[in-house]
């Protein structure tokens, strides 16, 4: 059984996929033990609850300083002993101690494919206004491993999705979420779950 811990900050779409992969039978041999937000009013914290799910808050502004922190997520995080770290919407930059201690063992969700439109400042609907201003005709969405860098550690999976005629931001980043992020989320876990069973 894999177990994954998931660090959220927003809504919570992509926990919400992972949640109903693994009630479908679709995603096999993996328990969410645990979901972490760094922000007390993300709603993905109360699709956790209502999934039954152990739900905490680590927030920076509860610390006196960033060090306090990032060993208050760290804790967080060893607490619940997960096999894998999945970043879904995670709007923290993810400290040293967790990236050493989980090194190989952490994943992220892009709203884009990976080299275009990622690293530091593209995040949610960043992510899209920069492709429609660049005018591609196909965007996408990557899991990858995390590393030191910003969305720089190898990718496990990418999905294309068309850019419509008359696409806003928002049109792209709902049809970016609906046809690849809810898909390669589950289907990257169910992956690393499926080698860890091999084990
Ligand atoms: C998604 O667009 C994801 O690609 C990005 O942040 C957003 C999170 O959305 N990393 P949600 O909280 O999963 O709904």
């Amino acid at each position: 059984m894999l177990k994954i811990a998931v660090c959220v900050s927003g809504g919570g779409t992509n926990l919400q996929a992972i949640i109903d992969s693994i009630n479908s039978g679709k995603l096999e041999n993996t328990k969410i033990v645990r979901v972490i937000s760094n922000n007390p009013n993300a709603y993905a914290l109360e699709r956790a609850k209502n999934a039954g799910i152990d739900a905490v808050c680590v927030s920076p502004k509860s610390f006196k300083n960033r060090s306090e922190f990032n060993d208050a997520l760290l804790a967080a995080l060893n607490e619940a002993d997960p096999d894998l770290i999945v970043l879904a919407g995670f709007l923290v930059v993810i400290p040293l101690n967790v990236i050493e201690t989980y090194r190989g063992r952490i994943i992220n969700i892009h709203p884009s494919l990976i080299p275009s439109f990622c690293g530091t400042g593209f995040y949610g609907l960043k992510v899209h206004e920069a492709a429609l201003a660049r005018g591609v005709k196909i965007t996408g969405a990557t899991v990858h491993y995390v590393d030191e860098g910003t969305d720089t550690g190898p990718i496990i999976m990418q999905k294309a999705v068309e850019v419509k005629e008359g696409d806003t931001p928002e049109i792209l980043q709902r049809r970016v979420m609906e046809q690849a992020e809810w898909i390669i989320l589950p289907e990257s876990i169910g992956l690393i779950a499926k080698e860890t069973e091999k084990k």
